[in-house]
C-alpha cells in the first residue's frame, strides 16, 4: 500500500477536492454547488490550478482525470470526483462512498462490424488498442482471449482504422465516435459513472467535515 502524504492542512480542517478538467467538471461543479460550495467564474475561466470556494473552507485542485485518484490516494486532496472506469484503472486505494450518478458511460470492446460475431478466443492473438490497459488485460484474461494490449493516450478508435489493433477497449458515451468511424460494440465490460472518492486518512481525520458535505448533498 502506498503511504499517504497528507499535505492538506489538517489543523484548519479545510477540505481539498481533486476535480478533473474534462467532461466531468461542469456536473462536478453543479454537485458541489448543491453541497454549498461555488467558485468564481473568473477563476474557472482562467488557468488557476487551485481554486478556493467563495464560501471558503473548500479548495479544488484541477488535474487530469487519470491523476484524480493519485492525488486522493496520496492525501494531497482529501476528496476527488472521478469516473469509475478511471478509478478501476488506477487501482488506487481510496474509499468510494458515493455514486454521483452523472458521467454515465460504458466501457466496451469494439471493432469492425465484419468481425462482430467472431469468437475472439479462436484467434492466436488479438491486438487491443486502449487507454485502459489494466482493465483490458483483466477482461481478456478472464474471458480466455490471447491479447496483446497496446496502451494509447487518445483517439483510440484510430488504432483499428489504421491497422494498429484489431479491437479497442474504450468508453462509449453517446456512441457518436464509434458510429462516425464505422465501428460497433462487441461486448460491454462495465458501466461507469462519476464517484466521490475519499483519502483513507482524511476519512478518519476530517470525518466531521466530510460527513457534513455528504449530508448536504
Ligand atoms: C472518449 C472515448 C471515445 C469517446 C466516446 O474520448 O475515448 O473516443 O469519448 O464518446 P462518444 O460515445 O460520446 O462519442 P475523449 O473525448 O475523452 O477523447 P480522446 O479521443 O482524446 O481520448
Amino acid at each position: 500500500m502506498r503511504r499517504a502524504r497528507n499535505m492538506s492542512p489538517a489543523a484548519t480542517q479545510e477540505l481539498f477536492i481533486a476535480l478533473s478538467k474534462g467532461k466531468l467538471l461542469p456536473p462536478a461543479l453543479q454537485w458541489l454547488a448543491r453541497t454549498g460550495y461555488t467558485f468564481s467564474e473568473k477563476d474557472l475561466a482562467g488557468r488557476k490550478l487551485v481554486l478556493t470556494a467563495k464560501e471558503g473552507r473548500l479548495h479544488a485542485v484541477l488535474v487530469k482525470a487519470d491523476d484524480v485518484p493519485i492525488y486522493v490516494e496520496y492525501g494531497v486532496a482529501d476528496l476527488g470526483i472521478v469516473g469509475k472506469d478511471t478509478l478501476l484503472e488506477s487501482e488506487a486505494e481510496v474509499f468510494e462512498p458515493l455514486d454521483l450518478g452523472f458521467g454515465r458511460c460504458r466501457l466496451v470492446v469494439a471493432g469492425k462490424p465484419e468481425h462482430q460475431k467472431e469468437d475472439l478466443r479462436q484467434r492466436a492473438l488479438v491486438r487491443v488498442g486502449t487507454k485502459y490497459p489494466k482493465i483490458a488485460r483483466w477482461h481478456f484474461d478472464r474471458v480466455g482471449v490471447q491479447a496483446e494490449i497496446i496502451a494509447l493516450k487518445g483517439s483510440v478508435e484510430l488504432s483499428v482504422l489504421a491497422g494498429l489493433a484489431e479491437v479497442v477497449v474504450d468508453i462509449v458515451e453517446t456512441g457518436t465516435t464509434l458510429r462516425e468511424n464505422g465501428l460497433v460494440v462487441y461486448h460491454e465490460i462495465l458501466s461507469s459513472s462519476a464517484r466521490l472518492i475519499v483519502n483513507k486518512a482524511s476519512h478518519k481525520l476530517k470525518s466531521a467535515e466530510i460527513d457534513a458535505l455528504l449530508r448536504k448533498e
